[in-house]
């Protein structure tokens, strides 16, 4: 075991800007801030020591900051090598708790990160709580450390391929302690996967290359909720999308919003732009680079970086990888120039700033909940992945209403009677799909 480190940062004197950062996105996040106040006097957290592994951003102090206020103790990671902001990180380490991120780290400092986290402070007493995004913690754990597993109440995912790992888990047999999926509330999934992406795509484009967008043709491999927000946010920017499925649904779908849906084996000869976000692998290969317009541009932005080939590209094809600046490199294919964003990892964290705080709010209102529910109600949960009650789901909602001026109508008995729920909600069925 390795000897006791308080944090590790890229450069502390960055915390007096991630402390202004960190004050304007709170004004943004209405969600955690009501949680503080409803649950801050309470302690509710109390005893809870929460290793966190998610993307290090100005979002997820605020995320942190409210977990300790409801009494937690916290350590953290970020969850990509590209995605943490180093003021946020130099803020939270000088705030005193024991975060391990930087940006651009390697693959062997990942590991070393996250697993700083898993032994709380001089007395290195372990994690009894899991907050994770894409399940590289959470596996860390149950692979490597397993006697840590018996002292865990409970683990929170944010992110649907990391909530793919849980099912899978949970069909085997493998999955050793309760879990809640976050993603499939619908105040996380239907809004950051979706709304957040059409902000965070085109500005990480932007940020990367600074490209002209309007009039220029993008392929989007998958239709799902990134996919959609994806579409939209090109599509916003004046460009002409394509896009690509194998879910006849999700095909029809992108066909109704008025995108085109062709094979990636069709559409690649016209792409100015590709972007993955199918959430799975080997997505564009040999014979679509190939096929590639010179000084095309591509990038990903589903979670893991297996969606492009980025293997051929550094290895098989042989080395012409030219750095342009950090997570902008140019290829040379046949001839001709591909320009490739982050690495093939997340775009969007990788080249910008991620999701705004709003949304991110949203998402971290649903996280704080669970790990609230884990810790608290431990009981009611057997070792399966459970997604929050749809009463939670709509709180989330109705706490972000006010800041954006929505009002609602409120039912009176007679209407609740006539559609058949309760006049306070919860308003729709399970199997609602919004
Ligand atoms: P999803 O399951 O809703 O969508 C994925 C879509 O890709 C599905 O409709 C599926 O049919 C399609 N697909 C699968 N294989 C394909 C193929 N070979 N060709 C074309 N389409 C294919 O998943 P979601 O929520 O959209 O997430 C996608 C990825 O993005 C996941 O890895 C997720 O973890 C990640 N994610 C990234 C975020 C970011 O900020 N960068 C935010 C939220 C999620």
């Amino acid at each position: 075991e390795t000897s006791y480190v308080k944090n590790k940062v890229k450069d502390p004197s960055l915390a007096s800007w991630g402390r202004k950062e960190i004050e304007l996105a709170e004004a943004e996040m209405p969600g955690l801030m009501s949680l503080r106040a409803e649950y801050g006097p309470s302690k509710p957290l109390a005893g809870a020591r929460i290793a966190g592994c998610l993307h290090m951003t100005i979002q997820t102090a605020v995320l942190i900051e409210t977990l300790i206020e409801l009494g937690a103790e916290v350590t953290w990671s970020s969850c990509n090598i590209f995605s943490t902001q180093d003021h946020a990180a130099a803020a939270i380490a000088a705030a005193g708790t024991s975060v391990y991120a930087w940006k651009g780290m390697n693959e062997e400092e990942f590991n070393w990160c996250i697993e700083q986290t898993l032994f709380f402070g001089e007395e290195r007493k372990p994690l009894n709580m899991i907050l994770d995004d894409g399940g590289d913690l959470t596996n860390m754990v149950f692979d490597k450390y397993p006697e840590l597993v018996a002292g865990i109440k409970g683990l929170s995912e944010e992110t649907t391929t990391g909530v793919h790992r849980l099912y899978e888990r949970m069909k085997n047999g493998t999955l050793p302690i309760p879990a809640i999926n976050i993603n499939d509330s619908v105040t996380k999934s239907k809004f950051d996967n979706k709304y957040g992406c059409r902000e965070s795509l085109v500005d990480a484009i932007r940020r990367a290359t600074d490209v002209m967008m309007a009039g220029k043709v993008a392929v989007v491999c998958g239709y799902g909720d990134v996919g959609k927000g994806s579409a939209d946010s090109l599509r916003n920017a004046g460009v002409r999308v394509i896009v690509t499925e194998i879910d006849p649904i999700c095909a029809l779908q992108a066909a109704m919003e008025g995108f085109e849906v062709k094979k990636l084996g069709t559409a690649i000869k016209e792409a100015d732009i590709v972007v993955t976000a199918t959430g799975n692998c080997n997505i564009v290969r040999e014979e679509h680079f190939r096929a590639l317009k010179d000084k095309a541009i591509v990038c990903n932005i589903g979670h893991f970086d297996n969606e492009i080939d980025m293997a051929w590209l550094n290895n098989a094809y042989g080395s012409t990888k030219i750095e342009i600046k950090p997570q902008v490199d140019k290829y040379t294919i046949d001839g001709s120039d591909v320009i490739v964003l982050a690495e093939g990892r997340l775009v969007n964290l990788g080249c910008a700033t991620g999701h705004p705080s709003f949304v991110m709010s949203n998402s971290f209102t649903n996280q704080t909940l669970a790990q609230l529910e884990l810790w608290t109600n431990t009981d009611k949960y057997e070792n399966k992945v459970y997604t929050l009650p749809k009463h939670l789901d709509e709180k989330v909602a109705r706490l972000h209403l006010a800041k954006i001026g929505v009002e609602l109508e409120v039912l009176d008995q007679d209407q609740a009677d006539y559609i058949g729920v309760p006049v306070e909600g919860p308003f729709k069925a399970e199997y609602y799909r919004y």
